[in-house]
C-alpha cells in the first residue's frame, strides 16, 4: 500500500479534530437538549459525562487509530483482531446515518446565511423557521450542504480540512463572545443564566432515567465518538506526540463552545419569550434571529454568524463522509472522488425524509445519538479495555513520557466505570426507544 500521509504538523492533527467535534451538535443541538432537559440540571449531567466517558473514550479511540494506521473497520484486522471488525462496521453505518439529517440542518443554516444578507427573517423569526425548516425549501438547501461536503472531501483530508478549521474556531468563539454580551445587556435577560446553570437537583433526581441519556449522547456526539472519526483521525498522527494531551485540549475546548452557546441563547430566550421548554429543534435559528433584528448592522452580523457556523457545519460532516470513503479508499482501492459524490448521494436520499418533514429529523437523530452511537462506544471501550488491553496503555504512553500510573488507571476506568456508565446508558435508552413518526 501507498504510503498514508501523516498530518503535516500537530496542529494540523488537533485542529481537524476539533472540527470534527465543533459543529452543529455545540451550536444547535446542546442548547436544543439542554432546553428540552431541564436546563441546569442536564448541563451537570453533561459536564459529568464528558469527564466520566466522554475523556477516557477519546483516549480509546486515538489509541486504536493510532495502533493500527489505520482507518475504522480496517483497524480491527490489522491489530489482528478481524472478529471485532464490526465496530468498525456499525461506525461507518452510524456516520452514514448520522450525516444524513446532519446536513438537513446544515440546509438550514445555509438558508439562514442566504437570508442574512436581505435580513429575509427579521420580521417574524418564528414563522420563517416554520417556513423554511421542512419541505421543498429544506430539501433544496440539504441538497446543497451536501454538495458543499462531497467537494471539500472529494479533494483530499489536508486541504480540505485543517485549512477552514483554522478560522472557524478562533471566529466562532469571538462571535459567540459578543453575542453573549449582548444578550446579557438585554432586559428580562436574568431569568435565562439561572434556568441555564442554577441546577434544581429535586428535579433532575425524578427525571434522571430521561436526563442520562439525552445528556450522554449528546457528550459523545459532541466529540464525534462512536463512528470511528477519531479512530480515523488519530491514525494520522505520529509516534511522538502525547495523546491525552490532545484528547482533553479537545475536549475542553468542545465543551466550552457548547457552553458558549448557551449563554447566547438562553438569555435570549429570556428575554424574548421566556420560554425554553417549547424552543425545540428550532431555539437557535429563533433566538438568535431575533436578537439579530434588534441590533444595527443586523444583516452584516447575520452573514458572518451563519457564515461560521455554516464552516462548523461542514468541518464536522466532511469528518463523517471521510470515514466512509477512507475505509474504501484504504481498503478497496477505489478512486476517491467517484466514491465520494455516490456515497453523498446515497446520504442525501437517506435524508429526505428528514428534510420533509422536522419529526422525522427527530426520529433519526434519536436513533443515532440514543442507540447507534452508545452501542458503538459501549463495544469500543469494551475492545480496547478488555482486548487491546496493555497494548492500550503502551500506545497511550508513546511520546507522553511522564504519563506514570495514570495510563493504568485510565485502563481500568475504561474496563469498569466507563465501560458500565455506557452500558445503563445504552439500557435506558433502549428501555424509553419509541417507534417512527408515522
Ligand atoms: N461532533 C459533531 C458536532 O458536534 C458531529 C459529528 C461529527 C459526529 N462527526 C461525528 C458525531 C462522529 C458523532 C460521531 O456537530
Amino acid at each position: 500500500m501507498a504510503d498514508r500521509d501523516a498530518w503535516a504538523s500537530r496542529l494540523g492533527f488537533i485542529l481537524a479534530a476539533i472540527g470534527s467535534a465543533v459543529g452543529l451538535g455545540n451550536i444547535w443541538r446542546f442548547p436544543y437538549q439542554t432546553a428540552e432537559f431541564g436546563g441546569a440540571a442536564f448541563l451537570v449531567v453533561y459536564v459529568l459525562a464528558v469527564l466520566v466517558i466522554g475523556i477516557p473514550a477519546i483516549l480509546a479511540e486515538f489509541v486504536i487509530g493510532r495502533r493500527a494506521e489505520m482507518s475504522a473497520i480496517g483497524a480491527f484486522e490489522k491489530l489482528g483482531r478481524k472478529e471485532w471488525t464490526v465496530i468498525g462496521a456499525i461506525g461507518v453505518f452510524g456516520g452514514f446515518w448520522t450525516l444524513s439529517y446532519y446536513s438537513v440542518v446544515g440546509g438550514w443554516v445555509i438558508r439562514y446565511l442566504t437570508g442574512s444578507f436581505t435580513g429575509a427573517y427579521f420580521g417574524a423569526p418564528g414563522e420563517y423557521f416554520g417556513a423554511v425548516s421542512a419541505g421543498m425549501d429544506a430539501i433544496a438547501f440539504h441538497a446543497l450542504f451536501m454538495l458543499l461536503t462531497v467537494g471539500i472531501v472529494a479533494f483530499g483530508i489536508e486541504g480540505g480540512i485543517e485549512k477552514a478549521t483554522k478560522v472557524m474556531v478562533p471566529a466562532i468563539v469571538l462571535l459567540m463572545v459578543g453575542l453573549a454580551f449582548f444578550a446579557y445587556t438585554l432586559p428580562g435577560s436574568g431569568p435565562g443564566y439561572e434556568f441555564f446553570l442554577s441546577p434544581d437537583f429535586g428535579v433532575l433526581a425524578d427525571n434522571l432515567a430521561t436526563v442520562i441519556p439525552a445528556a450522554v449522547g449528546q457528550a459523545l456526539f459532541s466529540l464525534s465518538l462512536g463512528f470511528s472519526v477519531m479512530i480515523t483521525y488519530a491514525s494520522y498522527i505520529s509516534d511522538d506526540k502525547s495523546l491525552p494531551v490532545d484528547g482533553l485540549s479537545i475536549a475542553v475546548v468542545n465543551s466550552l463552545i457548547g457552553i458558549l452557546a448557551g449563554l447566547v441563547v438562553f438569555p435570549l430566550l429570556a428575554s424574548q419569550t421566556g420560554e425554553y421548554g417549547g424552543a425545540g429543534p428550532g431555539a437557535i435559528f429563533v433566538s438568535v434571529p431575533t436578537a439579530l433584528a434588534r441590533l444595527p448592522l443586523g444583516e452584516l452580523f447575520g452573514v458572518v454568524f451563519f457564515g461560521i457556523v455554516l464552516i462548523a457545519a461542514l468541518s464536522s460532516s466532511i469528518s463523517l463522509l471521510e470515514v466512509v470513503v477512507s475505509y474504501l479508499v484504504d481498503n478497496h482501492g477505489v478512486s476517491r472522488k467517484p466514491t465520494t459524490v455516490g456515497l453523498g448521494s446515497v446520504i442525501f436520499v437517506l435524508g429526505l425524509p428528514s428534510a420533509w418533514k422536522t419529526a422525522w429529523l427527530g426520529w433519526f437523530d434519536g436513533l443515532a445519538v440514543n442507540l447507534i452511537l452508545p452501542l458503538a462506544v459501549l463495544l469500543v471501550v469494551f475492545f480496547v479495555g478488555w482486548v487491546m488491553a496493555d497494548d492500550a496503555v503502551d500506545e497511550l504512553r508513546r511520546g507522553t513520557s511522564d504519563l506514570g500510573t495514570l495510563g493504568t488507571v485510565w485502563l481500568w476506568a475504561l474496563r469498569t466505570v466507563v465501560l458500565l456508565a455506557v452500558f445503563g446508558t445504552l439500557a435506558l435508552s433502549v428501555f424509553q426507544f419509541t417507534g417512527a413518526p408515522v
